[in-house]
């Protein structure tokens, strides 16, 4: 059984992760398949939509911390950047469904989504600083734009969860379902989606999105570079051994 599930159906393209043993966390293959389905998609006449989701338990516990220590993106061409690009400049329409945790990409991933419903058990967190790291995905543009500087430095630099109330509220997510509903209330959306005109759905979106792709581009460059290499630094490091051994991290010296 393959960690992503790729299927098309009535027009829409659904993506699930499907590594529950992990909480779905997310390795360099996962992310290549996955940048690799919305490159075909972006092409494909039979896809009008996208739809991400995972478990109602769980959507996703982020970076696999393991596999990034192995496999670090290294350059623009790494999986985990190429499906970032292919995601923030998806031109069809992408909803997602979220239940459980969503961690690190977990979150990040959303700001690409025009619709996002969560699970009433859902939990953001971006602990990047926590790991040593810095946010990924442009999240240091998007989220304070989104949430207001305040809200986004409890999640950024504090690295506290929320709920699904408080992203409610923030405008992170449109409703509140119960888990066992969100993802097929998120595969009803975008079936209405892919219903509509197609030239008139891209066009849309890409009006919604003018003066802000160049920015979110060179945002995501920047804090790639810096993410790659603090991948490498003592302090993530610590972080990473601390999680894979299930201790407190000590940056005590660091
Ligand atoms: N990378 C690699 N493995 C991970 C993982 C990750 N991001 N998240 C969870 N796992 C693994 C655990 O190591 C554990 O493996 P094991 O059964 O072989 O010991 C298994 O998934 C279950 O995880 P566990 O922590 O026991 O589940 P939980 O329900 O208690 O907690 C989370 C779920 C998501 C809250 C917790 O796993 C977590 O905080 N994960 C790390 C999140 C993170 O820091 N992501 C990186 C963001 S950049």
């Amino acid at each position: 059984m393959s960690d992503i599930l790729a299927h098309v159906e009535a027009g829409v393209l659904t993506l699930t992760f499907n590594r529950l043993d992990k909480k779905n966390s997310i390795t360099a293959a996962m992310y290549a398949a996955l940048a690799e389905a919305l490159a075909t998609a972006k092409d494909d006449a039979e896809v009008r939509a996208v739809v991400f989701q995972g478990h109602e338990l769980i959507f996703s516990a982020g970076n696999d911390l393991g596999d990034f220590i192995s496999n670090p993106p290294a350059g623009a061409d790494s999986p985990v950047w190429r499906f970032l690009h292919g995601i923030s400049s998806f031109p069809k329409p992408v909803v997602a469904a979220v239940c459980g945790a969503a961690v690190g990409i977990g979150t990040t991933l959303l700001l690409h989504c025009d619709l996002v419903y969560a699970g009433d058990n859902a939990k953001f967190s971006l602990p990047f600083v926590n790991l040593g790291l810095c946010p990924e995905a442009a999240s240091s543009l998007l989220l304070p734009r989104l949430i207001g500087h305040p809200r986004a430095a409890e999640a950024l630099l504090l690295g506290e969860p929320f709920g699904a109330e408080q992203a409610l509220e923030w405008g992170l997510v449109n409703r509140i379902l119960p888990p066992g509903e969100a993802n097929g209330f998120a595969q009803a959306q975008a079936r209405k989606l892919a219903d509509k005109p197609l030239t008139s759905l891209i066009e849309t979106k890409r009006f919604m999105k003018t003066g802000q792709a160049e920015v979110v581009s060179a945002r995501m460059a920047e804090e790639g570079a810096l993410f790659a290499r603090l991948l490498g630094e003592p302090a993530a490091r610590e972080a990473f051994t601390a999680f894979m051994a299930k201790r407190k991290p000590d940056f005590s010296k660091l």
